[in-house]
């Protein structure tokens, strides 16, 4: 499982690791459930699922940087909380009209890239802070 998660987005930071690629599986499994034909009732469960794991998935990223006082958070959150009225938008559109083949491909490719996209360009920076953060405590026995 998970064979297919690229090298360049690991963080090196195992919890928030873990949970970006169930994150990917996930939204693939979604994507190939669609395509092998799972009923929407099936497919909304699924819509759910994913839902509520970015909530968990942001709110692990949101608690390191409250704790830690991290300098972009502003920045990071807002990020989070644009992808996420995304993902809204499309359960609602999903809930309303029931899948398309042009939806889950958009879909798919939207969440799939906006995640990667995110993941290198901020949650990498995040969790660098985060390691420095960490040797510092370390150091001075804190
Ligand atoms: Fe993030
Ligand atoms: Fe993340």
């Amino acid at each position: 499982m998970h064979t297919d998660f690229p090298i360049e987005l690991i963080t090196g930071i195992e919890q928030i690791d873990l949970q970006h690629m169930e994150l990917i599986a996930r939204i693939k499994m979604l994507h190939e459930s669609y395509l092998n034909g799972t009923n929407t009732e099936k497919l909304v469960e699924t819509f759910d699922y994913i839902r509520c794991y970015i909530d968990e998935h942001f709110a692990t990223e949101e608690k390191y940087m409250t704790e830690l006082n991290y300098p972009h958070n502003k920045r990071h959150i807002k990020a989070h909380r644009e992808f996420t009225a995304d993902y809204l938008n499309f359960e609602k559109f999903f809930k309303k009209d029931g899948l398309s083949s042009d939806f889950t491909l958009n879909f798919n490719v939207k969440l799939i890239n906006w995640l990667k996209d995110h993941v290198f360009k901020e949650d990498i920076v995040l969790a660098n802070f985060i390691r420095e953060k960490e040797v510092y405590f370390k150091e001075k026995k804190l």
